[in-house]
This record gives C-alpha cells, sequence and structure tokens, in this order.
C-alpha cells in the first residue's frame, strides 16, 4: 500500500492500533450464542476479514474532531456491522450469486439462505443496539444522532436505495448522472456516514460539518469507482470475492461507461476533491482522513 506513509504519517501503524481495539469489540459484542446456529452465522459474516475501511473512518473522523472516543467505537462497530450485513445480503442468489467473500465462502454457501438472510436482519438490529447503550459517558443526544445518521446511510435513500437501482439497472445502459446516484446510494452514502458519524462523536463548526461532508461524498464515490475498476483488473485470489462478476452479470459500472483509463483518472479527481475538503476544513489534524483517502484510491484489493 503505497498511502501507508504519507507525509511523515504511518497508515499502516495508525490502523493497526486502531483495529486492534475493533476487532475485540465486534468479536465481545457479536455473540455465538444467539439461537439455533443464528450467533455463528454472524460472527461468521463479521469476524476475520475485509478492511474495516468503514470503522477506520469513523475514528479517523473523531479524532480529527477529538470526540468521545467511547461513542466512536461504537459507531466504528456499529457501520461496520452495517456494512457486513449488505454483503451478506448482496452475495444471495436473489441479488449478485457469489460464493466468495473475504477469501471464505459466503455465508449463504456456508449456512444456507434462510440463516445468511436473518443473519443479516440480526446484524443490523444490532448495530442500533450498539448505538444505545444505558452509558451516561454518551449523551442521549449524541446516540440519537448516531442513530439517524446511521439509518439514514443504510436505508431507503443510501444502501438500500442505491441496491435497488443497481438489480433494476442490471443490462441498461445509464448515464453518468445515473451511475452517480446509484454509487452514492450503495456504497457512498454509508461511507460518508462513516465519517460523519465520527464528526457527531464530537462538535464541530458549520465549515468543518461541510468539509467532512465534502471529504466523504468525494471518498464514497471513488471507493466504488475503484471497486468497478478492481473487478476488471485483479484477480480473485488478491480481491477475496470473484472477480470479473460485473461484466458477466451485465452490472452498469464505471468501467463499463467510462472505460478503464477515464474511470481511473475519475477516481484521482475525486481524491483530489476529498484532500481540497480537508484543507477547507480548519481541522487542525487530518493526516489519517487523508491517508484513508488516498488508500482508497491507491488500494489493489
Ligand atoms: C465491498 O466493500 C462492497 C462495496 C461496497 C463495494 P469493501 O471493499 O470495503 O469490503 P471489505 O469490508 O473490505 O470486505
Ligand atoms: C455492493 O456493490 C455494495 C453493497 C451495498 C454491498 P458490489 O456488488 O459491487 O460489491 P462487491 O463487488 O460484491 O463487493
Ligand atoms: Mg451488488
Ligand atoms: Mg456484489
Ligand atoms: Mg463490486
Amino acid at each position: 500500500m503505497d498511502a501507508a506513509v504519507t507525509e511523515g504519517f504511518d497508515l499502516g501503524r495508525w490502523s493497526g492500533e486502531r483495529l486492534v481495539q475493533v476487532e475485540r469489540a465486534l468479536s465481545d459484542w457479536v455473540v455465538a450464542d444467539a439461537p439455533a446456529g443464528l450467533g455463528d452465522a454472524m460472527r461468521y459474516a463479521v469476524l476475520d476479514g475485509g478492511k474495516r475501511l468503514r470503522p477506520l473512518l469513523v475514528l479517523a473522523a473523531n479524532e480529527a474532531v477529538r470526540g468521545n472516543a467511547l461513542a466512536a467505537l461504537r459507531a466504528a462497530c456499529a457501520v461496520e456491522l452495517i456494512h457486513a450485513y449488505s454483503l451478506v445480503h448482496d452475495d444471495m442468489p436473489c441479488m449478485d450469486n457469489d460464493v466468495l467473500r473475504r477469501g471464505k465462502p459466503t455465508v449463504h454457501v456456508q449456512f444456507g439462505q434462510a440463516r445468511a438472510l436473518l443473519a443479516g436482519d440480526a446484524l443490523q438490529a444490532l448495530a442500533f443496539e450498539l448505538l444505545t447503550p444505558d452509558d451516561e459517558r454518551i449523551p442521549a443526544a449524541v446516540q440519537a444522532r448516531l442513530c439517524r445518521l446511521l439509518a439514514r446511510a443504510a436505508g431507503h435513500e443510501g444502501m438500500a436505495g442505491g441496491q435497488a437501482i443497481d438489480l433494476a439497472s442490471v443490462g441498461m445502459a445509464l448515464t453518468e448522472d445515473q451511475l452517480r446516484r446509484m454509487h452514492r446510494l450503495k456504497t457512498g452514502e454509508l461511507l460518508q456516514g462513516s465519517v460523519m458519524m465520527g464528526a457527531a462523536c464530537g462538535q464541530v463548526s458549520p465549515t468543518a460539518h461541510q468539509a467532512l461532508a465534502r471529504y466523504g461524498a468525494a471518498l464514497g464515490l471513488a471507493f466504488q469507482v475503484v471497486d468497478d475498476i478492481l473487478d476488471v483488473t485483479a484477480d480473485s485470489a488478491t480481491l477475496g470475492k470473484t472477480a470479473g462478476k460485473d461484466a458477466q452479470q451485465d452490472k452498469p459500472t464505471y468501467v463499463s461507461l467510462l472505460g478503464l483509463e477515464r474511470s481511473r483518472a475519475h477516481a484521482r479527481e475525486l481524491l483530489q476533491d476529498a484532500l481540497q475538503a480537508l484543507d477547507a476544513s480548519g481541522l487542525q489534524d487530518t493526516r489519517a482522513l487523508r491517508a484513508l483517502a488516498t488508500m482508497v484510491v491507491e488500494r489493489n484489493n
């Protein structure tokens, strides 16, 4: 990862320290003893895999605004649970029908469709439970704000809405505006939501709030543009999921619309926009946010 050391900031080290906490918290909160094997499917979906980009964005934004670390850890885990649930459902036969995810058989292949469906449902509910602890160290207003941000990012104006557009668009030639909207909803909203949840753990000026929203929007779209590129250029072993699926399933993507080179150029433009937004934020330390945006565009998995 070229972005690992940017401007003297060691992203690998910064992430490694935080991911120890995130992994421990996820393992503690997603328990195995749910009825009838449901807990095993939930843990299988969440643990031992994934880049954990969304939790890292929550924590980086929270640190940039010097927010409440307890709230941020819960928010980081909650958004990862929503993401994991979205992947379980995305892979099911009624959606993308994928058999490989995070280098393992998908949840429905391993546990059957009914349990995969329920594991997704239960992870979604657990995300909101995590955000609303009976703990006065996290003010009720912060808890409510986090719930609202996550609900919006996951719902019909966010991930679920975008997935609906994705399924309705198979075999269609979308315009760039239509494709951008689909990508912003299905992927961008949850990534932008991660940034805004981190910000909601602290106090921010209107200028910083606007800058973080712009950063999150640019990074969120860039992420899915790069996902479309990697589907064409990377192999399944590197991705941990089946490469070449988009063309096989006739999905409209940035690569099918613009071609590889223009898609790459667009991802770089979006990265510049994200970095410029941080420059205008007035926040003191945005190094982790900068490094994460760079990683999103330069990644190879
Ligand atoms: C994959 O997301 C699904 C998309 C939104 C494109 P990630 O690439 O973040 O998946 P993991 O969490 O690292 O497995
Ligand atoms: C999925 O987009 C976005 C989600 C909301 C899960 P993709 O279908 O392109 O994600 P991958 O490529 O299967 O990870
Ligand atoms: Mg999909
Ligand atoms: Mg998919
Ligand atoms: Mg994809």
